[in-house]
Order: structure tokens, then C-alpha cells, then sequence
């Protein structure tokens, strides 16, 4: 699907011509400033007849009519009394122009974005709505016959410029990481295991300066990572430790720093989960996956800075090796660790993971993780819950999600929540005495492996990693989300 800006006065050749209309109360005497945008060969007066009388512009309604045979078909997209609109409103839009393509299986749109929205912000918001809506999981299904893509959309202006264009490029690549994220997500675990979560790493880094090193069982062993290897004994597939490494900044700048659970199916070990909805553990690798796109993006983007990513690859799995609940296991940085719960596993794999990031010195680390079920309880599936002591991290994380779009909620880390992980026969145990604010709790247990110095945030996409199209429009109803991937780029984008 191609997607440009251009010029409100460029002829319109589209199946489909987009236009919007704020809220009108009387019929007669309706704000409709988007009459002037219609093609000409379209009969204004007649159209205006004709229009139905339960559209009055309200956010969220629409009207769709095919005026002639030669003319193209209209959707109307109400916008509410907002004065001003956003990307955010463009992304939401999105949504319905392409549903009404898709259903009408028209190739082309033209969308005359509507004053009340600066370009720059329709340049964004279109482009990552659309193509966002764009994506669909397909890749173990017969292919659909009445799917027809929509090939080519034209966002009109009136106050075009060429650098409208740039703005398409550079959020194109950040929506079409967002979709890596979630197709890596939707891939089942039997595809989807570390081995080829490593193997998409290294495809997705060709061409770029991204340099990604998997490190094997043996490595992951030399380097004295028994906390996530302990979560890898019960399973037959072998763990991976993916590096992805871009220098793009200055040689003396201290490396931006992420790093996801990969945890490619979590059955929750000998702590076995229930099996019902058991078949959703196959996300519990998207904060993975969601550190794999960022770097993908940041590398295609060119952005000038230094960006290092580490994302311990495992299943959780009640094999006959497997952690059992009281193991003793030692992490990297030598404090042991009760594993009193198999099933808080990615606490332990992050422990290594995020040990090892702290050694290579990072300006500041972002952690991204379906860490706890307590995070749904506490968020839903609208907020990514936050983690950090640094008051400045934080700003800056408001700031990105701001800029992204994505809804952040930083939430409480203190004292009370490290005491709660301390262990009785070992340094410190992964599973608190309760269940409260078990969110927070874990968030206290990977900040023991984080040195102290380093600006660091966990983010907890448990809530809003997958099926959130209740809550986004553009976002299919079931499926990997690629929460946080778009954050994480405007990190990178904004970092020093
Ligand atoms: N991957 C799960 C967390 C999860 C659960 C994410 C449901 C999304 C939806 C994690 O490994 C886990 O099982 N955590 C336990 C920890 C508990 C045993 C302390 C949980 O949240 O129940
Ligand atoms: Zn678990
Ligand atoms: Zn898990």
C-alpha cells in the first residue's frame, strides 16, 4: 500500500474520496466548509439533498454512498466539535476508511484532510493508522479471494510541502515495525521459538547496520546466566540470548538500551497455569518482539545514536529438568534466588538479561515485558504500566508516549515492594508473600539487578500487548498489539 501527501489541488483520480465534517446542528445551516473539497464533477447541491438526515458530523459516524456510476464513491467521517484534531483522531479515522475500502474493494482512496488538522500531525496519523490497519495475520491461512488490497492513498492538504513526504517515510517505518512486532507476536510458539525468534532478529537486521549475535546454550552458560537458564531446563527447545548492536552515534556516547522477555510459550512450568486461555502464552514474548522492532526502526531510521538490545529467548515448560518450585538458582551478578513460583519466569530471565546490559555501561536502559497478570487487573488493556525512581526518565517517557500516541501510566516502585522479594534461604525470592500490587513487586525484583546509577524503566505490557481492539480502532480485535514498539522509537528518536 502506497501512501503520499499531496496537494488539495491535484486532480483526483480515486475510488473513494474521503471528507469530514464537524458536528452541525441544523441541517440547513451545516459547517460544511468540506463541500469545497468535493471533486468537481460532483453535483454539490444534489449531494447536499440527499444527505441523510441522521449524519450530523458527530465523532465516530460516517456516511458512505456511491453518487454515479463515474464518480467515486464518498465517505463522509464525522469529527465531532473538536476544533482541533490530532494524529491520534487521523489514526482513529483510519480505521473506518479502511474497513469501508476493503468492503467495497476499492484500490484507490483519495483522504482531503481536513483543515481543522495541521498536515504535518495527517502526514503521522494517517499514515501509521492506515498502515497499521493494514496488517493481518495471515500467515498460516489459505489465501482470502475477496481480499483485494487497497494499493495506493493519497492524503490531500492545503498547505502542502515536499517534507510532508519525509514525515510518510519515517512513520511508515515505524508503523511497519509495529507490525513486525505483532506478526512476531501472532506466529504460534511451535513456529515462534527462540531459535527463530533469534533467526527473524538477524533477517530483519540485513541491509541495515545492525549487527545481531545469538548467543547458544553453551555461551548463555559461559557467561553464567543460571536464572534464565533455569527457566529454559523444563523445555526442549534451546534458549538463545539475542544481541542487537547499532552504533550510529558518536564513539564516546553511552548506548541506548533495551531489553524484552522472550519468553516464546509460557505454560507456567510445574506451577502450570490452568489451561484455559493457556493458547494466549504464545504472546508472552512481545516485549521481545517489541525490542526487535524498535532497533529494527532505529536502524532504518538512521537515527545518530548508539543502541544496544538483549532479549533472553525461552519456553517455560514442566519438563523433567524443569525449575521446581524452592530451586536455588544464581544470577550473573552473583545474588541467588528462591524460585518459589515457576511460573514468575520472567523475572528470572530479565535478572541476567538486564545484569548484562548494566555491564555495558547504557545512558539508560527501557525493560519491556508481559511480566504479571496483576497488571491487567490494575491497568486493563488501555494503559502500558511504568516502573522507574528517576522522576526525569519518567518525564521523557510521558513526553514519547505523548508523541506516539500510546497510553503510559507510570506507576509506584518504593521500598516497601524490594522488601516483599527478599528471600528467606537465598538472596531473594520471585515470588512476593501476596498477590497486592504484584506488578510493582516484580518491578522491585528486576530493579536488584539494575545498577543503581543507570536510568532505568520497566514497562509491564501484560494488559496491552494483544487483543486490545476493543479499546483502539486501529488495532485488530484479536492479536498481537505492538504495544510499546512505537514509545521506544520515540525514545531513541529523542535521545542524547
Ligand atoms: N506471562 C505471565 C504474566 C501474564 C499473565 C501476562 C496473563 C499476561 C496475561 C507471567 O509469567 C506470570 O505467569 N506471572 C505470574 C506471576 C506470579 C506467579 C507471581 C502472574 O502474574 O500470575
Ligand atoms: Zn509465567
Ligand atoms: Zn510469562
Amino acid at each position: 500500500m502506497k501512501i503520499s501527501m499531496v496537494s488539495s489541488r491535484t486532480k483526483c483520480t480515486a475510488g473513494m474520496v474521503v471528507l469530514f465534517a464537524g458536528s452541525i446542528t441544523k441541517k440547513k445551516d451545516p459547517e460544511m466548509t468540506w463541500l469545497s473539497h468535493f471533486p468537481s464533477e460532483l453535483d454539490k447541491a444534489r449531494i447536499t439533498h440527499n444527505m441523510p438526515s441522521h449524519f450530523k458530523g458527530d465523532a465516530g459516524q460516517s456516511l458512505f454512498w456511491r453518487a454515479e456510476k463515474h464518480s467515486p464513491a464518498i465517505l463522509v467521517l464525522g469529527t465531532g466539535s473538536n476544533k482541533k484534531l490530532t494524529a491520534e483522531n487521523a489514526r482513529v479515522c483510519s480505521a473506518t476508511i479502511m474497513r469501508v475500502a476493503k468492503q467495497e474493494q476499492l484500490k484507490s482512496v483519495r483522504i482531503c484532510s481536513p483543515s481543522s488538522l495541521a498536515a504535518n500531525e495527517a502526514a503521522i496519523g494517517f499514515t501509521e493508522g492506515l498502515l497499521l490497519c493494514d496488517y493481518k495475520f495471515t500467515t498460516f491461512k489459505a489465501p482470502d479471494k475477496n481480499d483485494v488490497a487497497v494499493e495506493n492513498i493519497e492524503v490531500s492538504v492545503d498547505k502542502f510541502s515536499m517534507s510532508l513526504n519525509k514525515i510518510v517515510e519515517t512513520n511508515a517505518i515505524i508503523a511497519d515495525a509495529t507490525n513486525f512486532a505483532r506478526w512476531l507476536g501472532d506466529c504460534p510458539g511451535n513456529f515462534m521459538t527462540p531459535t527463530q525468534l533469534g533467526q527473524e532478529a538477524e533477517n530483519v537486521a540485513k541491509g541495515t547496520k545492525l549487527k545481531v549475535t545469538v548467543w547458544d546454550k553453551k555461551r548463555i552458560e559461559k557467561e553464567k546466566m543460571e536464572s534464565f537458564l533455569g527457566v529454559s531446563y523444563g523445555s526442549a527447545q534451546e534458549p538463545k540470548f539475542i544481541v542487537m548492536e547499532y552504533k550510529g552515534g558518536p564513539v564516546k556516547q553511552k548506548p541506548f538500551c533495551l531489553v524484552g522477555k522472550g519468553l516464546t510459550f509460557d505454560s507456567g512450568g510445574i506451577s502450570i497455569k490452568p489451561s484455559g486461555g493457556m493458547e494466549e502464552m504464545k504472546y508472552d514474548m512481545c516485549g521481545g518482539a517489541a525490542v526487535i522492532a524498535a532497533m529494527s526502526a532505529i536502524a532504518k531510521l538512521k537515527l545518530k545514536i548508539n543502541a544496544i538490545a538483549f532479549v533472553p529467548a525461552t519456553e517455560n515448560m514442566p519438563g523433567a529438568a524443569a525449575n521446581k518450585p524452592g530451586d536455588i538458582r544464581k544470577a550473573r551478578n552473583g545474588k541467588t534466588i528462591e524460585v518459589n513460583n515457576t511460573d514468575a519466569e520472567g523475572r528470572l530471565i530479565l535478572a541476567d538479561a538486564l545484569c548484562y546490559a548494566c555491564e555495558q555501561k547504557p545512558g539508560m536502559i527501557l525493560d519491556a515485558a508481559t511480566l504479571t497478570g496483576a497488571m491487567v487487573i490494575a491497568l486493563g488493556n488501555t494503559h502500558t504500566g511504568f516502573f522507574s525512581r528517576n522522576d526525569d526518565l519518567s518525564k521523557k517517557i510521558d513526553r514519547a508516549a505523548a508523541t506516539s500516541g500510546e497510553c503510559v501510566w507510570r506507576m509506584p516502585l518504593v521500598d516497601e515492594h524490594v522488601k516483599d522479594m527478599k528471600g528467606y534461604f537465598a538472596d531473594l525470592t520471585n515470588l512476593a508473600p501476596s498477590r497486592n500490587a504484584g506488578s510493582a513487586t516484580a518491578a522491585a525484583f528486576l530493579e536488584a539487578f539494575v545498577e543503581k546509577d543507570i536510568p532505568w524503566a520497566h514497562f509491564d505490557i501484560a494488559g496491552t500487548a494483544w487483543n486490545v481492539g476493543n479499546r483502539l480502532p486501529y488495532a485488530a480485535g484479536k492479536g498481537a498489539s505492538g504495544a510499546i514498539v512505537r514509545t521506544f522509537i520515540e525514545m531513541a528518536r529523542a535521545y542524547k
